[in-house]
């Protein structure tokens, strides 16, 4: 049983999100990164990224190594933008459909307070699942109390494992 967490993170939330499951899972880590970095301040960073996201955007990646066939779960993780999933999921995701059709799923979010049930829902379509082995959603982790985060990290992990094992 292997897991790979593929994410996506503009501010170091979904990072440190991934980072904490990998240490708990000893899943491997996938961060994706856009050949042509959005804005990432002031009105900018939220016009543009919001209005990727709303346009369903495909935003070019770096190039990156994905190996299927080491792993049987993926997790998803991405920041929630305007009501859904950050558009570098859209590229890999779609970029790898038939490589991901066999893999158990599970998925996190990390937002400010509105929209995360929208992004599971938009990015379970995507997928073409009915549901997520497990999922988790993170108030803005990084400035939340570390204990607290690795509770909520530790219930989603937990949920994981017991996917795996049914
Ligand atoms: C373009 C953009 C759109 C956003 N839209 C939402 C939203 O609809 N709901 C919300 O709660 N937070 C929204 N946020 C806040 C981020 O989801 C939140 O800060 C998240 O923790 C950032 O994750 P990251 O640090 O991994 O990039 C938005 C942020 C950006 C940049």
């Amino acid at each position: 049983m292997k897991a790979l967490i593929v994410y996506y993170s503009m501010s170091g939330n979904a990072g440190l999100a991934a980072k904490r499951i990998a240490e708990q899972t000893g899943a491997d880590m996938l961060p994706l990164q856009v050949e042509k970095d959005y804005p990432d301040k002031g009105f900018k960073k939220y016009f543009w990224g919001g209005k990727s996201a709303v346009m369903g955007d495909k935003p070019k990646l770096q190039p990156y190594v994905f190996e299927a066939d080491k792993y049987d779960t993926v997790i998803f993780g991405t920041p929630v933008w305007a009501s859904t999933f950050a558009p570098p999921l859209r590229t890999f995701i779609e970029d790898n459909r038939s490589a991901l059709r066999q893999k158990r799923m599970a998925a996190f979010v990390c937002f400010k307070g509105s929209g995360d049930q929208k992004a599971f829902a938009k990015l379970k379509k995507l997928l073409d699942v009915e549901s997520f082995a497990a999922e988790m959603t993170l108030t803005e982790p990084k400035e939340q109390n570390k204990a607290d985060v690795d509770a909520k990290i530790g219930n989603f992990c937990q949920a994981l494992s017991a996917a795996e094992q049914a």
